[in-house]
């Protein structure tokens, strides 16, 4: 017989009907001779129950009907008398198509993050973890829905680049070369001469710099892939290998850009909740996952917000204000320091109380690519709306998100080819490997501007997740590429 999948047996009205479902055990009882089976097979995180008669079934059988089990079920759809589901499956056979024996690590409920975290090849058949991939597949289809929609293109940029798009120099590096026998020159250099690409060549930490090739020739374009970072930051944000996503669009100004990043990020909400809403529902409702009880209502909050836009100068004096009035932080905001999670957090969740997105960052701690804003005779800088700062800077637009911080960094770029320049001398940077992000700028510049929003924490906010390691199938963190 066909295989009816569980989420449409559960839809399924033609009661009398015989059908075939098949899918792992997720708990056995019993009671005066009759069994119950709720079994699951990842379509849903509904299960649809079996019922049987002990007596019609071997002995043997039965036993081997155990959490995890593997199971193929035939039998009558009947309507349910049971409180919560429509419908439910009389058997008549039961095949085991895969034993699971007593040391199945997944018996109890209530495990907690880090034991799942060590079983993470099964942990995606626990209801939570099955929820959350869920919702992250439908993530994945909101965003390119939303770009096809809007008139992007899917572009596709390398993940082995012989350039450093951050300038941060957090990359891990692909080479061929026998690592127990590397050649150096005079200086003690490595040769790459003989190496694979004939250069140095690192995984990406961005495709930006290859999406700005793209947005120049075919208008708007978007990014969707693996990005590699090598920061050995242990958090509950980080990982060593996350998903990004980067749109990068020509002639799109500041204002633009922000209007883009909400209306961009309210789509993805907004799709969860019209799409995703049994997974929703299970998270939100679900005793073990109390942070999340308000889950539901802080995505509807969301939508109904207009972010606010805010000069980095401005939040810094905000920040400076919290102080005077007692607000103890852990490290130092002066103007020019790059924010902590701590003060986006403040900003977003205690003073504001709604999603951020800060503009006219200090250039001392963005990349080299940012337009700049004008300076002013006094060493200072006007930017966003006429908003003076203290100092040079340049037109970053990140988005803070309360529980999450920075889920979106973007900024608009420089298309002087002069300005951008006096930059890169500036920094004292090494040009000889983005020669041809130069010519960008050199053959019909244009302005532009674009993002990055990480993936996993969007999905970190869309789940209520408070551990990045939680919403990635397999993460690769600092000591840990298992599984
Ligand atoms: O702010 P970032 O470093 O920006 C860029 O890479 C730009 N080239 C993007 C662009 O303008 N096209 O990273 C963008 C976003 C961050 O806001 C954050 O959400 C996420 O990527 N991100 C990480 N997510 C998980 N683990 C990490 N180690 C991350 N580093 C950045
Ligand atoms: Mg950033």
């Amino acid at each position: 017989m066909k295989r009816t999948k569980v989420i449409d047996a559960l839809k399924c009205t033609a009661y009398g009907s015989d059908i075939c479902v098949k899918g792992w055990v997720r708990s056995k009882r019993g009671s005066k001779g009759i069994f119950f089976i709720a079994l699951n097979d990842g379509s849903t995180i509904k299960n649809v129950q079996i019922v049987g008669d002990d007596a019609k079934f071997d002995e043997e059988t039965l036993k081997r009907i155990t959490t995890g089990a593997c199971l193929s079920v035939e039998g009558k759809l009947v309507e349910s008398p049971a409180a919560g589901q429509a419908s439910e499956i009389q058997a008549t056979a039961i095949e085991i198509l895969g034993d699971c024996d007593n040391t199945y690590p997944l018996q109890k409920k209530g495990a907690s993050w880090e034991y799942l975290r060590t079983v993470a090849h099964l942990r995606p058949r626990t209801n939570t973890f099955g929820a959350i991939l869920r919702i992250r597949h439908n993530m994945a289809m909101a965003i390119h829905t939303y770009f096809h929609e809007h008139g992007y293109f899917y572009f596709h940029t390398p993940l082995i680049t012989a350039s450093d798009c951050e300038g941060a120099g957090n990359m891990f590096q692909v080479t061929t070369k026998n690592l127990y026998d590397l050649k150096k020159d005079e200086q003690g250099k490595i040769i790459y001469d003989d190496d694979f690409f004939g250069e140095q060549t690192s995984l990406t930490v961005s495709g930006q710099l290859e999406g700005e090739l793209g947005a120049t020739a075919l208008g708007a374009i978007y990014t969707f892939g693996p990005t590699f970072r090598a920061e050995n930051s242990n958090t509950p944000r980080h990982l060593a290998e996350f998903w990004m996503i980067e749109p990068e669009i020509a002639f799109m100004d500041q204002e633009e850009l922000m209007d883009l990043e909400e209306d961009f990020i309210k789509y993805c909400v907004r799709w969860a909740l019209d799409n995703c809403k049994d997974d929703l529902e299970f998270i939100n409702n679900n005793k073990f996952l109390t942070p999340n009880a308000d889950l539901i209502p802080r995505l509807e909050g969301v939508l109904k917000e207009e972010f606010v836009r805010l000069p980095y100068t401005e939040g810094i004096n905000i920040l400076q204000e919290a102080i005077k009035n007692g607000k103890k932080f852990e490290f130092p905001c002066e103007w020019g320091d790059d924010l902590a999670s701590e003060h986006e957090r403040y900003l977003v969740e205690e003073h504001f109380k709604k999603p951020v997105i800060m503009t006219d960052y200090p250039r001392s701690f963005k990349s080299f690519y940012m337009k700049q804003n004008q300076e002013t005779a006094d060493g200072g800088s006007v930017g966003y709306k006429g908003a003076v700062a203290p100092g040079p800077t340049m037109q970053g637009t990140d988005v803070l998100f309360p529980s999450i911080g920075e889920i979106i960094g973007g900024s608009v770029r420089e298309e002087s080819y002069d300005k951008l320049m006096s930059e890169v001398k500036r920094r004292e940077m090494d040009m000889t490997h983005l020669w041809w992000y130069l010519d960008t700028r050199k053959y019909g510049s244009c302005p532009h501007a674009g993002f990055g929003l990480g993936f996993e924490r969007l999905i970190l906010f869309v789940t209520g997740m408070q551990n990045i390691r939680d919403v990635i199938p397999f993460p690769r963190t600092p000591r840990n590429a298992e599984f």
